[in-house]
């Protein structure tokens, strides 16, 4: 018997590679892509999804290799000619004009339209494909899922004929992710071609038609049939690797320091997008908040940096419970290294010596002799103290007076993480540490913060399971708000990620 042969790909890569710096972001990947099918791209994050796909919409250009429409090489020097061929990309910041209105975000992209008639489209198309979005509203007013169709409206805007999306889920509620999937399943079958960048395994196995699967820069996998994957693990390992639990750090396999004082309690903690989450974080360890992106964890960050508010329960920060609708994070004990560390870690037009002081500014004020209040800041000792951070962080900048936004991106984290470690907290709250980091900066911020162990308790969210289980000594695994398990790594060797793996997708091991 001979197996029907494979429908030609609409579009397809051969042996692209994309390098930034020193990170080999793809590594020569060779990929085909069906009209009529949603193709799911799955990996964890940093293993270069965004980038293979940024190239495939013109936005990057590859260093190297061959993007096919329908066997023929083409070039994309821009997202333009990439739509004029049919290839629209939903990124995963979502690039609508909040200002505007969605009938005037689709007259952007559509010239020959004026408002009105634009207003028109985004009803019939919206009818058409079930995307509900009032035309009149202001994109600033909308929810996110909102935002998201309008931005899908935009690509049939132009007639897409591949729709790429780029973790369109991570800001969804489960709810709007199944209709999403609906609305996807609809436009393949207008012999659309679909891929969906995710690394939610569950939604994967339930609605794509094919899966690849990249890990660090390399296509570890593709062409996979849902209905083929018996064993979620596996998919999960493919994902993350082999070798993650071989490769722990010699340094977090030493001797651990020995579990001090709880630091941190929270008792049926409530908020936007979690609810009645326990968990309590000890002096001498690392907690991991894993789980797919929108499952609850970096809401909790948020809440723990004071940044949101928590809705219910109680918190006990060193020893002090207080209602959680009450906390704010007491400056003194707490400390948070945010995900963003560009814009909400750091502010890029000030100096490192302001940058600095940016948290800590209480500790060079000079008191005036008569009205304290009135206190100048003390300029000298400020830089003075940013000059002994930069040499003790190891922070590769030629002084104090350099401006925060010129510095690497791992420069720049270790001077978020070094002015945070500075202040000396028990509780100290990281967020996607070395997201974007190449390996040398990853490997500075994962020796502070092993380091950092000695004095504080360390609740470390990520979405990098390596890291988490290379770093943690217990991992959380949040899925839909809730923490499902705590995971212990203490003689766990490979069980301890396959149990974490199918913890985040939902199912109970
Ligand atoms: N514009 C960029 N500049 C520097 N490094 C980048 C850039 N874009 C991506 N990278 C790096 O390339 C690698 C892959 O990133 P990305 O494609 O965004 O991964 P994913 O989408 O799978 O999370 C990461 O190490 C990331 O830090
Ligand atoms: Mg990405």
């Amino acid at each position: 018997m001979t197996a029907p042969p494979p429908p030609a790909p609409c579009f397809a890569v051969r042996e692209l590679s994309k390098r930034f710096g020193p990170v080999l972001a793809n590594q020569s990947i060779s990929l085909d892509i069906h009209t009529g099918r949603i193709h799911a791209l799955l990996g964890e994050n940093g293993a270069g999804k965004s980038t293979l796909m940024s190239m495939l919409a013109g936005r990057a250009r590859p260093d190297s290799g061959t993007i096919l429409h329908h066997g023929r090489p083409v070039v994309f020097a821009s997202p333009a000619q990439a739509i004029a061929l049919g290839v629209g990309m939903v990124y995963q910041r979502l690039m609508l004009v909040a200002s505007f209105t969605v009938a005037e975000n689709l007259a952007l992209h559509r010239p020959d339209l004026c408002v009105r008639q634009a207003a028109t489209l985004v009803q019939t198309l919206g009818q058409r494909y079930g995307l509900d979005v009032p035309p009149e509203a202001r994109v600033a007013d909308l929810s996110m899922g909102q935002r998201q169709r309008a931005e899908i409206l935009k690509l049939l805007a132009r007639d897409a004929r591949l729709l790429i999306l780029d973790e369109p889920t991570a800001v969804l509620t489960p709810g709007e992710s199944e209709q999403l999937f609906g609305i996807l399943k609809a436009l393949a079958a207008e012999d659309r071609a679909i891929i969906v960048i995710t690394h939610k395994l569950e939604e994967v196995l339930a609605h794509a038609d094919e899966i690849s699967v990249l890990r660090r820069g390399r296509l570890v996998a593709t062409g996979i049939a849902p209905a083929d994957v018996t064993n979620r693990g596996e998919l999960a390992r493919l994902m993350v690797g082999r070798e993650v639990v071989l490769s722990v750090e010699a340094e977090a396999r030493a001797p651990r320091p020995p579990l001090g004082e709880e630091v941190l309690r929270l008792e049926q903690a409530c908020g936007n997008g979690f609810a009645g989450l326990s968990l309590h974080l000890h002096r001498g360890e690392i907690l991991a908040a894993v789980g797919v992106a929108g499952n609850g964890q970096e809401r909790l960050a948020a809440c723990l940096a004071g940044l949101e508010r928590f809705s219910a329960g109680i918190v006990t920060v060193a020893g002090t419970s207080m209602p959680a609708r009450d906390f704010q994070p007491p400056r003194r004990l707490m400390a948070c290294v945010p995900e963003d560390r560009h814009h909400v870690g750091s502010v890029g037009n000030m100096t490192i010596t302001e940058n600095y002081m940016l948290t800590r500014d209480h500790e060079f004020i000079r008191p005036a002799p008569l009205l304290r209040w009135l206190g100048s800041l003390d300029r000298r000792a400020a830089t003075a103290a940013a000059a002994q951070a930069i040499a003790r962080h190891q922070i590769a900048a030629p002084a104090p007076e350099t401006l925060a936004g010129s510095l690497s991106g791992g420069n720049l984290q270790k001077l978020i993480l070094g002015r945070e470690l500075d202040r000396h907290p028990r509780v100290l709250v990281v967020e996607q540490p070395t997201q974007g980091l190449d390996v040398r900066a990853a490997r500075a911020v994962w020796h502070a913060l092993l380091q950092a162990r000695a004095e504080a308790g360390i609740l470390l969210v990520t979405g990098d399971l390596k890291e988490a289980l290379s770093l943690a000594d217990r991992v959380a695994v949040f899925f839909r708000g809730q923490i499902m398990d705590v995971v212990s790594l203490q003689h766990q060797e490979g069980d301890g990620l396959h149990r974490i793996g199918l913890l985040m997708a939902g199912a109970a091991a």
